[in-house]
């Protein structure tokens, strides 16, 4: 291996993962946000991995084309005959991917997308799982908003991810899905650490309660009446107040975990 090659950063894989509707998106845009504030010159990459979207709303980023198209695209050149060569093809999708990556000045964004119909997205996703591979290579930083459930875990699409995160509420439901996850996670996710983050808590006092087996809670984050109403009006990430409970959460959680070295 080469100087150049051994010297180089390797990039940090952060995942989020856990039950619908318990503050993935919301904590991942957190994350985005405060990374590149205490980083200014990384470079960042936000990838929505939940066809059902959000992310970009959260970052207030609009979509341009995502990897559902790019995917539909290369099948087509394929079958045209017009890559024909793999390596041509190989060098057109990362081409392709970085064109359509949304660029703004604190991060990049990709979107997997929501394949057209009904039916499996397998596809996409197998492409997804090489693409996190591909783009890890040339940023610092790769935050994915994960899909709910345990199915990207279970089809390894998160199998590169260094850091994952746990996100559930309360709820013996959202505490059990973070269990199976973890479970999952700790035979096909290659992770160096993983915690979890305990969201929109109400009643601080039933934290103690609270137990994900062989599972560091790294985060509680308190019902958070700012991010909730920002929300409603469809204002981003950005225009939250540092004050806030999810910022504040947020950014402890990534001290816990050594993604930041200090408040
Ligand atoms: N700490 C919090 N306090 C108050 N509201 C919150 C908090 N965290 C998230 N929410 C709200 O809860 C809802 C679900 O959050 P979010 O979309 O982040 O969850 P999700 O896990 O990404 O959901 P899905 O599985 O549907 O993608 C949103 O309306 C969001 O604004
Ligand atoms: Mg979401």
């Amino acid at each position: 291996m080469c100087d150049i090659e051994k010297n180089k950063k390797e990039a940090k894989i952060i995942a989020l993962a856990g039950k619908g509707g318990v503050g993935k998106t919301t904590i991942c845009s957190a994350f985005v946000r405060i990374i590149s504030e205490k980083y200014p010159d990384a470079r960042i990459l936000a990838i929505d991995a939940d066809p059902a979207v959000g992310l970009s709303t959260a970052l207030g980023v609009e979509v341009k084309e995502t990897l559902d198209d790019i995917r539909r695209e290369i099948i087509e050149l394929a079958a045209s005959g017009a890559g024909s060569d793999a390596v041509e093809l190989l060098g057109e999708v990362r081409y392709r991917i970085f064109d359509a990556l949304t660029e703004t000045d604190k991060f990049a964004f990709l979107a997997i997308g929501r394949p057209e119909g009904a039916g499996c997205y397998c596809a996409v996703n197998e492409y997804l799982k090489e693409v996190i591979d591909m783009v890890s290579r040339d940023f610092d930083y790769v935050i994915i908003d994960g899909e709910a459930g345990i199915e990207q875990i279970n089809r390894r699409v998160m199998e590169k991810v260094t850091h994952l995160f746990l996100v559930t509420d309360a709820s013996k439901k959202g505490t059990k899905v973070a269990e199976s996850i973890r479970q999952v996670a700790d035979e096909l996710v290659m992770y160096e650490k993983c915690g979890a983050i305990i969201n929109r808590v109400e009643d601080m006092s039933v934290i103690p309660f609270i137990n994900i087996p062989d599972t560091d809670i790294i985060g509680v984050i308190e019902s958070d009446t700012a991010h909730a109403k920002n929300d409603i009006m469809g204002k981003n990430i950005f225009e939250l107040p540092k004050e806030a409970p999810v910022y504040v959460g947020a950014k402890k959680a990534l001290v816990r975990i050594n993604i930041l070295e200090s408040i």
